[in-house]
């Protein structure tokens, strides 16, 4: 090894000892390690910004990993770290993991973009090919729209409803829904055009690695819960209606009580 090299390697150990992180440093999960529902803390798992284990996710973690990977703000990563502790079955936990995540019907819901319904599969963690190749029907653009990714999760929504018989969507999971729409726009693309390029999140999905090596960097812009908030209303707006109400619409018209319903493709 050449002396830079060997610097180089040097920092980036010292980085992953420290819990660090890098976006360089990249590994799959190994025996032991566990993973999740959400591509996003899979990724930073695999890069080290979270625990590479997946196991024993604290507040400080939760933070730092948001923060040094994405510039989002330790208001959001706080919020975030409270309902990712209600996944954990003990009492008052203050620690997750990426698989408590996959409990299904806490904060996992049905329709994901890229996995599967619990009770179609009995596999709701894992990235599933169908599920995915549906979403991406929807991106038609090199740049993904907002319209776009809000269409492309009521279609996912409109399969679940169509081909599980216990399809369910609290209000809490149609929220995190939309939040997760907004997040790969928004986190992936420019929040100034609500726009997030292709393939960013085509590499997220796929690879559950921080898409770098087809040109992404860290946002200059700290994101804060203002700006997710503006990012779920753009979605649900896009669409018409929250995804909420025109399940209820949808109920009603099946009851023979509205006509109509219909999505605003
Ligand atoms: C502590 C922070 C976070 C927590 C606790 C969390 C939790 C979750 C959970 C439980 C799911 C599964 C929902 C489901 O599809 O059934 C999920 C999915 C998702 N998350 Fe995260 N997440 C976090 C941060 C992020 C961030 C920063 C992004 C940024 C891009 C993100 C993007 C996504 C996306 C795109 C999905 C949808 C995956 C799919 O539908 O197949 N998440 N997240
Ligand atoms: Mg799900």
């Amino acid at each position: 090894m050449n002396p830079t090299s060997f610097v180089a390697a040097a920092i980036l150990l010292a980085g992953l000892v420290r819990g660090q992180g890098s976006v360089e440093y990249w590994h799959p999960p190994t025996k032991g390690d566990v993973r999740g529902p959400c591509p996003m803390l899979n990724s930073l798992a695999n890069h080290g910004f979270l625990p590479h284990s997946g196991k024993g996710i604290k507040l400080n973690d939760t933070v730092h990993a948001l923060e040094a990977a994405l510039n989002i703000n330790q208001d959001i990563a706080t919020s975030l770290f409270g309902f990712a502790a209600t996944t954990n079955p003990e009492p008052n936990a203050t620690e997750f993991s990426l698989e408590n995540l996959g409990r299904h019907n806490v904060l996992e819901h049905d329709a994901s973009l890229s996995r599967a319904d619990f009770d179609v599969t009995g596999d709701s963690v894992s990235f599933n090919r169908a599920a995915y190749d549906e979403t991406r029907k929807y991106w038609t653009s090199d740049s993904i729209t907002v319209k776009q990714a809000a269409v492309a999760r009521l279609a996912r929504y409109n399969t679940s409803q169509t081909t599980n018989p216990k399809y369910t969507m609290s209000p809490l999971g149609d929220r995190f829904s939309a939040g997760e729409s907004a997040a790969y726009l928004f986190i992936l693309g420019d929040i100034s055009t609500a726009t997030a390029p292709r393939k960013f999140v085509e590499y997220l999905f796929l690879n559950e690695r921080l898409p770098t090596a087809v040109g992404w960097k860290k946002s200059s812009h700290v994101f804060t819960p203002t700006d997710l908030v503006t990012a779920i209303d753009l979605i649900y707006n896009a669409t018409g209606a929250s995804a909420e109400d025109l399940q209820k619409m949808r109920a009603r018209s099946r009851r023979g009580e509205v006509h109509g319903g219909s999505l605003r493709y």
